[in-house]
């Protein structure tokens, strides 16, 4: 069975102390809520990591991930976080190749390759991130766009490494827009990934999670999450207040 999840993107918000506030409530709040196979993530800011972490002790629901880690594996890289740094505090999620690392930091598929790599290679979790942006989905060339994107940065991975890897499709217009795929466009779009997954692994591409990201919410996480190859979402906005972030766990 595939792993459910929930993971929280903070971005760059919050001070320390409103971070923690966060995850007090977070954790008041989710002990009853998490069963079975699913997994609530709080990736935020790296200078949070290590206060988080410790506010959830060894909660077994909870995990804290990263937003993005360096493609190099240690040196002269003024400014960057490695995935060994990650894995040396227990770090066990980390996003790579967010729409937003793309767009503003130019990161392109060959170097999120090597940035999934090096977190495998340390033993963190990859949160893959693929998405089109507007123009793509309105000129219609968006399946070979995402498609191409997971070829480029994953395709390279052995069926071992690849089963450590979780899929977000973020379709890049509904980030932080207010406006969600709609559950049909989610689940087309996953579905896709699958398939694509599945011409080169096979069966393996059946336990790999795919979540959707894009202006998850309390009020449309029950219908996303209702959709057969939809495992769960990648949360920006509404993961920075407890109560709406709860009702998103809840729903999957
Ligand atoms: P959003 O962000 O939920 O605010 O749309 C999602 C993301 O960027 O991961």
């Amino acid at each position: 069975m595939r792993n459910k999840i929930v993971a929280g993107n903070w971005k760059m918000n919050k001070s320390l102390a409103e971070a923690q506030s966060l995850t007090a409530e977070i954790i008041g709040m989710v002990a009853d809520e998490v069963k079975g196979n699913v997994k609530v993530v709080l990736c935020t800011p790296f200078p949070y990591l290590h206060p988080v972490k410790s506010q959830l002790g060894n909660n077994d629901r909870i995990a804290v991930g990263a937003q993005n880690c360096s493609e190099h594996e240690s040196g002269a890289y003024t400014g960057e976080t490695s995935a060994a740094m990650l894995a040396s505090m227990n770090i066990p999620y980390v996003i790579i190749g967010h729409s937003e690392r793309r767009q503003y930091f130019g990161e392109d598929g060959a170097l999120l390759a090597t940035k999934v790599d090096k977190a495998l290679a340390h033993g963190l979790t990859p949160i893959f991130c693929c998405g089109e942006p507007l123009e793509i989905r309105e000129a219609g060339t968006h399946e070979a766009l995402v498609t191409k994107q997971v070829a480029e940065s994953l395709f390279h991975l052995s069926a071992v490494a690849l089963q450590k890897v979780v899929i977000a499709y973020e379709p890049v217009w509904a980030i932080g827009t207010g406006k969600t795929a709609s559950s049909q466009q989610a689940q087309d779009m996953h579905a896709l990934i699958r398939k694509h997954l599945a011409s080169k692994y096979g069966a393996v591409a059946e336990n790999i999670s795919i979540l959707y990201g894009g202006s998850v919410k309390a009020d449309n996480a029950k219908e996303l999450f209702a959709c057969a190859d939809v495992d769960g979402g990648l949360v920006g906005g509404a993961s920075l207040k407890s109560r709406e972030f709860v009702e998103i766990v809840k729903a999957i």
